[in-house]
């Protein structure tokens, strides 16, 4: 049985990820604040109280599942910064905000992959999944939203130095980005649902191999530049 850890497990994307994993028997350590939205789930998932920015927390999971091997960990969980004041508009900015916005998407993926290494690299599959964002492509940007595209733009380095640090031991190192998802952090205008992102972010993770190590790609599997 393959082995999954997903942060944020029990809402939006990471709940549907919980879900996909689980319907494919995979074993799921779901990882999250709050368990209600996991309690009725079918499948082999085990609920582990987590606050992905309590360091402390996170380095005690890791020894506390020292016997697991995980095939793929998702670093899944992450915050927008919007609450609707323009605190990412230039002239507004908020340091308090981009620090909580920078310690949840880019200090604990970080921690994350620094805790969990090694019960990723004695895994049969060894892949490292950092659930990014088109924000974060310096390549793509068209300006605003300084918080969130920056704290993205750090992820995504953090995972191009974890691809080469890593490829020792044979981990597969991917920033992948979900598309604009109907979630509450995308909202109802966005043009793909849950449903159409997730499963096809797991295809994609399916289908990753050695030469994929260290790649931006999006949920179809396209490459996304830099
Ligand atoms: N939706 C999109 O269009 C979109 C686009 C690009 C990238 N993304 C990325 O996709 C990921 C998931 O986003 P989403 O759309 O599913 O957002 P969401 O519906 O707002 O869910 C966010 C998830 O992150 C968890 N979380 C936030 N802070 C946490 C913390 N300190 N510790 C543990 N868990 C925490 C939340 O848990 P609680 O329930 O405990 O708050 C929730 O499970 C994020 O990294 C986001 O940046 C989303």
């Amino acid at each position: 049985m393959s082995t999954v850890l997903i942060t944020g497990a029990a809402r939006g994307l990471g709940l549907e990820f919980t879900k996909q994993y689980a319907a494919r028997d995979w074993k799921v350590l779901a990882c999250a604040r709050k368990p209600d939205a996991l309690k009725d789930l079918k499948g082999e998932i085990g609920y582990h109280a987590l606050d992905v920015t309590d360091f402390k927390a996170v380095k005690a999971l890791a020894r506390k599942l020292s016997g697991e091997a995980i095939d793929v960990l998702v670093c899944n969980a992450g915050i927008s910064g919007e609450r609707g004041d323009s605190a990412q508009t230039l002239g507004a900015l908020d340091p308090a905000l981009w620090r909580k916005v920078f310690e949840v998407n880019t200090l604990a993926p970080l921690m994350m992959a620094e805790s969990f290494a090694d019960h990723v690299a004695r895994s049969q599959q060894r892949k490292l999944i950092a659930i990014t964002s088109i924000l974060g492509s310096i390549a793509n940007n068209n300006g605003g939203r300084y918080i969130y595209r920056a704290s993205k733009t750090a992820l995504n380095m953090e995972w191009s130095c974890l691809a080469k640090d890593l490829a020792s031991k044979g981990v597969i190192c991917v920033a992948l980005h979900p598309g604009w998802v109907q979630t509450d952090m995308g909202g109802s205008a966005a043009p793909l649902t849950i449903g159409q992102s997730v499963p096809a972010m797991v295809k994609v993770i399916e289908g990753l191999k050695p030469s994929d190590n260290g790649r931006y790609l999006q949920y179809d599997g396209a490459e996304l530049p830099w």
